[in-house]
């Protein structure tokens, strides 16, 4: 008897399981597929030193051409097919998401989109905020919900360092509140800490943004991508934060929003609002990720740390049905095992993808 081998798993011809309203395919550890990140280019204003060094992404890098991005319309296409599979939030991401010319337009594609018990999506951004303050209201009006942005520092000269820009942290600061007018609140604020780089800037941002109604948030470093020479001991743990920022502010924690939520809550006891830690190195959260990621191009990653894509654009472009779509992207989901932080120093990666390329 012959038998046909298949490359990967998921290429063998599994159709898309039956689901009932409200249920999710689930991956080879039982994880439900709910989210959908989005990478909408590869281009970034600025060239953070742990994301997009200036020796690796200088003016003889090569990014991706305008033709072999998906389309608005391509990209409203894989996201319909992904809720008809489980996912209920999605998050556009880069690079800068809002370098892509009319962003808006996918946005209002977006949120007409349903799921299969007729609630629309939750569809947040996260950017770095240098086009905020002239975006943040036709990103609303589109039907954003809500908006991340990242900020590592609040001093001016560390913050240009950092993200080797020029860009000044007034520029980020008046597009937080642009967003925050617009009603895409509560803002979160990303700080990825890095030793000896920005950690003298934890507390300074904390007594910032107490009161400000923004949740401030925490990231431990992470080995993502291949150029930033990361080293363990330049990580500052979620526990280390706590005890640094609750020993100025006490601090209690909060129960999660809901399961596989990434940051862990931490309220101020004296009502300034809240803070969020993501351990994705101390204390990985890999047994509830259930985030998919797709490419600027159409190729779907399920890891941040993934070496390998699986291609969705040639079967958007050869004229496919949307059952066969439906069947690749749930036989990919099916197929996943992935668990790298988990692994961590037990998985040797060659090639990891880059986090400009996939977005966090
Ligand atoms: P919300 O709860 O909707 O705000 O989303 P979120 O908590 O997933 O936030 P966000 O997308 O801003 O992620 C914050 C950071 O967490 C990212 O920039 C990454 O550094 C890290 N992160 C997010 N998802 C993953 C993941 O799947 N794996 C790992 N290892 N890190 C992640
Ligand atoms: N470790 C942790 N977070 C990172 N980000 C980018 N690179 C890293 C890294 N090495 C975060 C950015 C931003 C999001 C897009 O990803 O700070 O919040
Ligand atoms: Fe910095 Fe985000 Fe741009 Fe990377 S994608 S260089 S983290 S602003
Ligand atoms: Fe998910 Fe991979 Fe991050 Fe683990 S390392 S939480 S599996 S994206």
């Amino acid at each position: 008897m012959s038998r046909v081998i298949y490359h990967h798993p998921e290429d063998q011809p599994a159709p898309a399981p039956d689901l009932a309203a409200g249920e999710a395919v689930r991956d080879t550890r039982g994880r439900p597929l709910r989210d959908l990140r989005i990478s909408v280019t590869d281009r970034c204003n600025f060239r953070c030193t742990y994301c997009m060094p200036r020796e690796v992404f200088g003016a003889n890098h090569v990014f991706l051409p305008h033709s072999a991005l998906l389309t608005f319309e391509e990209i409203a296409r894989v996201a319909a097919v992904a809720l008809s599979q489980g996912v209920r939030k999605i998050r556009l991401t880069g690079g800068e998401p809002l370098l892509r010319k009319q962003i808006e337009t996918l946005v209002a594609l977006l949120a007409g989109l349903r799921t299969p018990d007729g609630h629309p999506p939750e569809i947040t951004l996260t950017t770095n905020g240098t086009l905020l303050a002239r975006k943040a209201r036709a990103l609303a009006q589109a039907g954003l919900t809500r908006v991340t942005v990242s900020l590592d520092a609040l001093d001016d000269a560390l913050f240009e360092r950092m993200s080797d820009s020029g860009v000044p942290v007034a520029t980020v600061l008046s597009g937080i509140q642009a967003a925050a007018d617009a009603g895409l609140a509560p803002v979160k604020v990303n700080m990825v800490v890095r030793k000896g780089m920005n950690d003298a800037q934890i507390l300074p941002m904390a007594r910032y943004f107490r009161h400000s109604g923004h949740v401030l948030r925490f990231i431990e470093y992470m080995d993502v991508g291949n150029s930033n020479g990361w080293r363990m001991d330049e990580v500052v743990t979620g526990a280390d934060i706590v005890r640094l920022i609750g020993a100025e502010f006490p601090l209690r924690p909060v129960q999660a929003h809901y399961r596989g939520e990434v940051a862990s809550r931490w309220a101020y006891a004296d009502g300034a609002g809240e803070i969020g830690l993501i351990t994705s190195v101390s204390q990985p959260f890999c047994g509830d990720c259930t985030r998919l990621r797709l490419s600027p191009e159409g190729r779907l990653f399920t890891c941040l740390f993934a070496e390998q894509g699986h291609d969705l654009r040639a079967l958007l472009r050869s004229g496919a049905g949307d059952q066969v779509l439906r069947d690749r992207l749930a036989g990919i989901w099916q197929a996943r095992g992935d668990r790298y932080s988990e692994l961590r120093g037990q998985a040797h990666r060659d090639h990891k993808i880059e986090m400009s390329y996939i977005g966090g």
